[in-house]
């Protein structure tokens, strides 16, 4: 069997659970209108807003949604994928997002490039920039320390850098150490994404079928419990879960989907 016969079988139009989504495909879930909400507010007053859930619970698809509802002539998006290195690393990923390039590694010098193109951006260009920390649960505890010195303006008067940071619920352990406090004071809202339940999840299958041209939903009911129960509600997993139910099932020319085949599917995944 080719790599996509079960696409042909099934009639997709084209590979289905996949991660990079349209931003219009993405599925309006309940915590994802709620945090995308709470997102809004903590930009608008320029605080900071924190963002919680499991791995693959849905948060970077959601801060991917929320910051296109952002007009680009009225803010400017800085995304950064943080990592567990230093703060020089931190402020050289953000100088990129600002397209400025310098080789210097003094962190005096970088931060006051960042503040002064942050300044020109709020001030002279008349566009809120808005920072989103994806992953900041990976962040060392000495970077969380110093990043509220680029967040601050005229001291702290200016709010003129809004803040997100997603991770795993240990960002907020990392947020409680004494060193983190000028940061975490900033924090006006916290978002969490659940593990969903049966219902959702079977929702949100039936989504990515559609999404993927299929007209009729091949997964038994048995099969959806199984695939929400083996992915622990969380979507990517489940993506991985349905995807090799869906070719387990063609490979045995079965137009529906089963229980066992999301079994044999899980067999050959690290949940
Ligand atoms: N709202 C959504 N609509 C459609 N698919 C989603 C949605 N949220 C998550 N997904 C799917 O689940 C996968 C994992 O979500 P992601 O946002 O990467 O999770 P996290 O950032 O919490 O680890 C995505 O690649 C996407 O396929
Ligand atoms: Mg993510």
């Amino acid at each position: 069997m080719s790599a996509n016969s079960y696409q042909v079988f099934f009639g997709l139009q084209r590979q289905p659970f996949v991660a990079d989504l349209d931003r219009n495909h993405i599925l309006e879930t309940s915590d994802l209108l709620a945090a995308a909400d709470r997102l809004e507010y903590a930009i608008g007053i320029g605080a900071i807003a924190m963002v919680t859930g499991e791995v693959g619970s849905g948060k970077s698809t959601a801060l991917r949604w929320a910051a296109g509802r952002l007009h680009p002539s009225k803010y400017r998006v800085l995304w950064i994928t943080a990592t567990s290195g230093s703060i020089l690393e931190f402020y050289r990923q953000l100088l990129a997002e600002l397209d400025i390039n310098t080789a210097s590694s003094s962190r005096a010098v970088l931060t006051r490039l960042i503040k002064t193109q942050i300044v020109d951006l709020a001030q002279g260009k008349k566009v809120r920039p808005v920072l989103i920390v994806d992953e900041a649960s990976l962040l060392r505890l000495d970077v969380f320390a110093e990043l509220h010195t680029i967040t601050q303006f005229e001291g702290d008067s200016k709010p003129w850098l809004p803040v997100i940071l997603a991770g795993q619920i240990n960002l907020v352990d990392n947020l409680l150490y004494r060193t983190a406090v000028p940061l975490a004071s900033r924090i006006v809202t916290r978002s969490h994404f659940h593990a969903v339940n049966r219902e959702a999840m079977e929702d949100y299958l039936n989504h990515h079928l559609k999404i993927a041209g299929l007209k009729h939903n091949p997964f038994e009911a048995t099969a959806i419990t199984a695939i929400h129960q083996g992915a622990g509600g969380l979507f990517r997993t489940a993506n991985h879960l349905a995807r090799g139910a869906l070719i387990a099932a063609a490979s045995e020319k079965s137009q529906t989907v089963t229980a066992d085949h999301v079994r044999l599917a899980a067999s050959e995944i690290l949940l």
